[in-house]
């Protein structure tokens, strides 16, 4: 078959012929259809973001794919199966702390890195072999629509975000960061949970128009000053109140007071998720005041990817319609096409744009 392999950081990926991958018992063979390319693939094949991606690889973050061939032990795929392919494998040995890699991409730790080395290679290629528990049907959806259903690991980031703070309809939830490709996800993703009232936080005022036009009357925007105490205010005010919910994806290099700000705009007994990269290349901590958080009762969490279940939940929401995938711009290249796709996604990081590389597309 043929794969876009990364020989080395810093290399084009180079599209040649591959071993098929064959398959193993708790894993099923695909053919992937529609795998999305993020807008910092670049910047992670160049070793910029320094991700524990051991070359020669095959990158590649999961997609859609057509199962080829299931393991002895898979009980419901069956070959034909459309399906949705995550890539966030768990170890199965540890039910409490599983170690994570995502495969294809990056890992988290030692165990995470030692789980890389089997589940190596991505969806950049014709074929791949995954773990079974992360095969998703998604039914009866059209095949013409899978580069499109390829970007539900960009809302699922988010929505891992929202069940972590048992986000209920009806509820008010503030995204700090929403004018990114997480963040608008994320602004998407609370709505069709229902979400009354969602104030979108950003600077980019062009982008929050777009989101207040493109999603209605229940987004609220506000475009921060930089200035804590009037941006505050305003996020409280766009909130109607304190806010039920408040969900940070802002990046690495934002100082920690500019989540505080939005952090602090949650209600008493509210909770916050905490998604983005601030404090992972340095500088100040988050600091949030000990008198604060205890007199207001307030739930403060971490939260990296989704749970599994997320999968299935998602896959209804957007089947249901209530998450519109056709709201997304997609662009698709062929896997021939590969470092012309990786270029494309970096320049073209907006919102509700896809870029997508459909290797069986010849
Ligand atoms: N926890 C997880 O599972 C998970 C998974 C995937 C990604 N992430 C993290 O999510 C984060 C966001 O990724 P992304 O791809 O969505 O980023 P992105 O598209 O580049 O979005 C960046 C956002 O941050 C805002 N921003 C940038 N600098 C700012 C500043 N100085 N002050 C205020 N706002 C600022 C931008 O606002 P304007 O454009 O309006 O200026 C935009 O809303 C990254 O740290 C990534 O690692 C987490």
């Amino acid at each position: 078959m043929l794969a876009a392999v990364l020989d080395d950081f810093g290399t084009p990926l180079d599209v040649r012929e591959v071993p098929d991958p064959g398959v193993r018992g708790g894993e099923v063979v695909v053919d992937v259809l529609a795998t999305c390319v993020l807008p910092y693939a670049s910047e992670v094949f160049g070793g910029a973001r320094r991700y524990p991606l051991e070359p020669p690889v095959v990158p590649g973050l999961g997609g859609i794919a057509r199962v080829v061939t299931t393991g002895p032990d898979a009980t419901r795929l069956t070959p034909g199966d459309l399906v949705w392919c995550d890539a966030t494998v768990r170890s199965r040995d540890d039910a409490n702390t599983p170690d994570i890699t995502l495969q294809g991409w990056s890992s988290r730790g030692d165990g995470g890195l030692r789980l890389s080395r089997h589940f190596h290679d991505g969806s950049f290629a014709e074929r791949m072999s995954l773990p079974t528990e992360c095969v998703y049907p998604v039914g009866d959806v059209d095949e013409a629509d899978a580069a499109r259903w390829s970007a539900l690991g960009i809302y699922l980031v988010p929505y891992g975000g929202l069940l972590a703070a048992d986000f209920r309809a009806g509820e008010s939830l503030l995204v700090s960061g929403a004018t990114g490709n997480f963040g608008s996800a994320a602004v998407a993703v609370g709505l069709a949970m229902g979400a009354g009232r969602v104030v979108a936080v950003g600077r980019d005022r062009r982008v929050l128009d777009d989101l207040r036009a493109r999603f209605g009357a229940r987004v609220h925007t506000v475009a921060l000053t930089g200035e804590a105490d009037e941006d505050q205010a305003s996020m409280t005010a766009a909130g109607g109140g304190p806010l039920d919910v408040v969900l940070d994806i802002l990046p690495p290099a934002v100082d920690a007071g500019v989540v505080r700000t939005a952090v602090m705009t949650v209600r008493e007994y509210g909770r916050v998720v905490l998604m983005g990269g601030v404090g992972m290349l340095g500088g100040a901590d988050l600091a949030l005041p000990y008198p604060w958080l205890m007199r207001n009762s307030v739930t403060v969490r971490g939260q990296w990817m989704y749970p599994r279940d997320a999968n299935a939940r998602l896959i209804e929401l957007a089947r249901a319609g209530l998450l519109d995938l056709r709201q997304d711009g997609v662009h698709t290249f062929p896997l021939a096409r590969v470092n012309d796709a990786i270029a494309y996604a970096a320049d073209n990081a907006g919102p509700f744009v896809r870029t997508v590389l459909a290797p069986n597309a010849h």
